[in-house]
C-alpha cells in the first residue's frame, strides 16, 4: 500500500515510520496494533504528551483529562498525539522531599523525548517540581516543547473565610497549638481547604512554577493561571495541541525561546507576583541546561528595580482564582512592560511584547499598577556575609517588618531530628529576639534540601502569642509558607559551609535592607571552629541516591547534576 505525506521532510519521526524495511515496517506495525490505521499516523507530525497524571500527586491527578483535550486539538490541526508517562512527583506525599527527585524527573522527561518518535510534545505539570523537571528535560533534548499546566484548585472556603493552600493551614495550626482551634475546627479545615482538582492556590512553588513557564514564553498566553476546574482549562489544553502541530513544522525548539532575555523577563515577573524562594533554584536550574548562567546577583539586581504588584498570599490577601480573574499573567506582563525585553520569542510564535498588547487588568486590588505597588521592590532578595558566602535567600514582602534588621542569639538545632525533640520543649533557652538556626538541611545534608525552612516557632512563644521569630538554614521553604525566614545558605552546612559551626549563643546580624547575613564571631574563630569540622557519612551508599550525593551541585547552582548542565 501507499500512502503519501506532505509532511515536511525533517520531521524526526519520519525516521522511524518512513523507511521500507523490517525496522520502518516494525515501527508502523507496533503502532497499528494500538488499533491506528496508516492513514492517521503516517507523515503526519507525532506529537509526544509527556504526562505527569498520578494518583500519587493529587495535583496532577486530573491530567489525564487535560490530555484528551491536547488530542483533540492535535488531531484537529492533522497531528498525531501519543501521550506517555513520566515518574511524577507529588509535593506532599513524597518522602522525604520531592526535591530529591526533580532530576531524576528531568532525566525520565529528557530520555523519553530523545527515545521516542516525536516531532514535538507537550508538558502537562502542576504540583510544584513537574514544571521545573519537565522544561529542564525538554530543553536538554531540544526537541519543540510547549507546556500545559493544570492549573490552580479553587479557592478554599470554610465558615465564610476563603483559605490559601499551605498558607492558612499554617496559621491555623499555630491558632490550635496555642490552644486557640478547636480539634473540630481543624478537622472542618481539613474537609474545606482542598475542594476541587489542581494545585495549591496560593502564590506558591507551584503557581510561580508555571507562571514562570508563562514568563519565559513556554506556553500560549494566559494558560499558567486558569483554575483546573475551569472549562477554558481544557479549552487552552486544546488550543496547545493544535500549536504543537504548528511549531513540529516550524521547528521552534526550546534554544530558540529560553534565551538570556527570557530568563531576564521570568525573574522580573517573578518579583512582581511576590513568587516561590523555590524559583531561584529552578530558574537556575533550568537556565544551566541550556548555558545561560543566572549569578543571584542578577536575582537581587531586578528585584531592587521590580515593584511587587500581584496581591496574593502568602504575600498578599488574594488567592489565583482571583489573579485569573483579574487578568492572570498577562496582566501582569503587561504591567512590566516598560521592564520586559518584549522581543524575546515565546511558543506562541510571537513575541512576549505582542502577546500581551492587549492584556488588561480587571482587579486593581489584586493586580496594582506599577506605579502603586505593594512594596517598591521585588518580592525575594539575595543575602551574603560570612554565614553564606554563595548568597542566602529571604522572601521579604513575606517577612515580619520589625524583624529585617535585627542582632539575636543563637538557638541551634544540628538537623531535622534534633529541631523536632526540642523545640516545643519547656527548657528551650529561646525568646522572641533568639534566633533559630537549623543544619543539615542542604542538597547533601537531609539530603534533597527538603522545605524545613520555615521551623515551627517554639511552643511556649506562640502561647505568649509570638507568630515569627527569624529562622536560618540551609534548607527550602514551601512556597507557601512565610515569615521572617532566611533559606538556601550556601555552601550548605555539609559541605563545609560556614553554617556548621554556628554554636549556641553566637550573635548573628540579619539587614535585609542592606542584604546582610552575619554571625558576629572573628575570621580567626570561625577558622579554627571549620578546621574541626568533619563532613558527615553519606546518606546514601547505592542506586539513585548515591548518584544524588555524588553529583548534586549547591543551591545558588541551581541544584542540577552537575553532568545534567549543557556543555558538561
Ligand atoms: Fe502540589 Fe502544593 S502540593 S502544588
Amino acid at each position: 500500500m501507499s500512502v503519501t505525506t506532505e509532511a515536511p521532510a525533517r520531521l524526526r519521526s519520519r525516521k522511524w515510520f518512513d523507511p521500507d524495511d523490517l525496522w520502518g515496517m516494525a515501527h508502523r506495525s507496533y503502532l497499528r496494533a494500538e488499533g491506528f490505521t496508516r492513514q492517521v499516523f503516517y507523515g503526519k507530525p507525532v506529537i509526544g504528551i509527556c504526562n505527569s497524571w498520578s494518583e500519587m500527586t493529587t495535583c496532577n491527578a486530573h491530567l489525564r483529562q487535560v490530555a484528551e483535550a491536547v488530542k483533540r486539538g492535535v488531531w484537529s490541526a492533522g497531528g498525531f498525539p501519543l501521550e506517555f508517562p513520566t515518574i511524577s512527583l507529588g509535593e506532599v506525599l513524597m518522602k522525604p522531599t520531592a526535591m530529591l527527585y526533580r532530576n531524576l524527573m528531568a532525566m525520565d522527561v529528557e530520555e523519553c523525548i530523545r527515545a521516542y518518535p516525536m516531532d514535538a510534545v507537550v508538558l502537562l505539570c502542576g504540583c510544584d517540581k513537574t514544571t521545573p523537571a519537565q522544561i529542564m528535560g525538554a530543553a536538554s533534548v531540544d526537541v519543540p516543547a510547549i507546556v500545559v499546566p493544570g492549573g490552580p484548585m479553587l479557592r478554599g472556603t470554610w465558615r465564610g473565610e476563603l483559605l490559601g493552600s499551605g498558607t492558612d493551614p499554617r496559621r491555623l495550626w499555630n491558632d490550635k497549638r496555642a490552644g486557640a482551634l478547636s480539634d473540630e475546627a481543624w478537622c472542618e479545615v481539613e474537609g474545606s481547604i482542598s475542594r476541587s482538582p489542581g494545585h495549591c492556590m496560593v502564590m506558591g512553588t507551584a503557581s510561580t512554577m508555571t507562571s514562570m513557564a508563562e514568563a519565559l514564553g513556554m506556553t500560549l498566553t494566559g494558560s499558567a493561571n486558569i483554575p483546573a476546574a475551569d472549562s477554558r482549562r481544557l479549552a487552552i489544553a486544546e488550543e496547545s495541541g493544535r500549536r504543537a502541530v504548528e511549531m513540529a513544522k516550524e521547528e521552534l525548539r526550546p534554544s530558540r525561546v529560553l534565551t538570556r532575555e527570557a530568563f531576564e523577563n521570568a525573574i522580573r515577573a517573578d518579583m512582581a507576583i511576590g513568587g516561590s524562594t523555590n524559583a531561584i533554584i529552578h530558574l537556575v536550574a533550568i537556565a544551566g541546561r541550556v548555558g545561560i548562567p543566572l549569578p543571584l546577583e542578577l536575582f537581587d539586581e531586578i528585584s531592587r528595580t521590580t515593584p511587587f504588584i500581584a496581591n496574593i498570599k502568602p504575600s498578599g490577601a488574594y488567592l489565583m482564582e482571583d489573579m485569573y480573574y483579574a487578568g492572570g499573567l498577562p496582566a501582569v506582563m503587561k504591567e512590566l512592560t516598560p521592564l520586559l525585553h518584549q522581543n524575546a520569542l515565546t511558543v506562541t510564535g510571537k513575541t512576549m511584547g505582542e502577546n500581551v498588547a492587549s492584556a488588561e487588568c480587571f482587579n486593581r486590588d489584586v493586580i496594582k499598577p506599577l506605579a502603586q505597588p505593594l512594596h517598591p521592590q521585588g518580592g525575594t532578595v539575595i543575602l551574603r556575609g560570612n554565614l553564606a558566602p554563595h548568597g542566602a535567600v529571604i522572601k521579604q514582602t513575606a517577612a515580619s517588618p520589625h524583624l529585617q534588621k535585627h542582632k539575636g542569639r543563637a538557638v541551634v538545632f544540628e538537623n531535622y531530628a534534633d529541631l523536632t525533640a526540642r523545640v516545643d520543649d519547656p527548657r528551650l533557652d529561646v525568646d522572641e529576639s533568639c534566633i533559630l538556626v537549623l543544619k543539615s538541611a542542604g542538597p547533601k545534608g537531609a539530603p534533597g534540601m527538603p522545605e524545613w525552612g520555615d521551623m515551627p516557632i517554639p511552643a511556649k512563644l506562640l502561647k505568649a502569642g509570638v507568630r515569627d521569630i527569624i529562622r536560618i538554614s540551609d534548607a527550602r521553604m514551601s512556597g507557601t509558607a512565610y515569615g521572617t525566614v532566611v533559606l538556601h545558605v550556601s555552601p550548605e552546612s555539609a559541605a563545609g559551609g560556614p553554617l556548621a559551626v554556628v554554636r549556641d549563643g553566637d550573635e548573628i546580624e540579619l539587614d535585609v535592607a542592606e542584604r546582610r547575613l552575619e554571625a558576629l564571631v572573628s575570621d580567626a574563630e570561625l577558622k579554627k571552629r571549620l578546621s574541626q569540622w568533619r563532613s558527615p557519612a553519606p546518606h546514601f551508599t547505592r542506586g539513585y541516591g548515591r548518584m544524588f550525593l555524588e553529583h548534586i551541585l549547591q543551591a545558588h547552582e541551581g541544584c542540577d547534576f552537575d553532568f545534567l548542565r549543557a556543555g558538561a
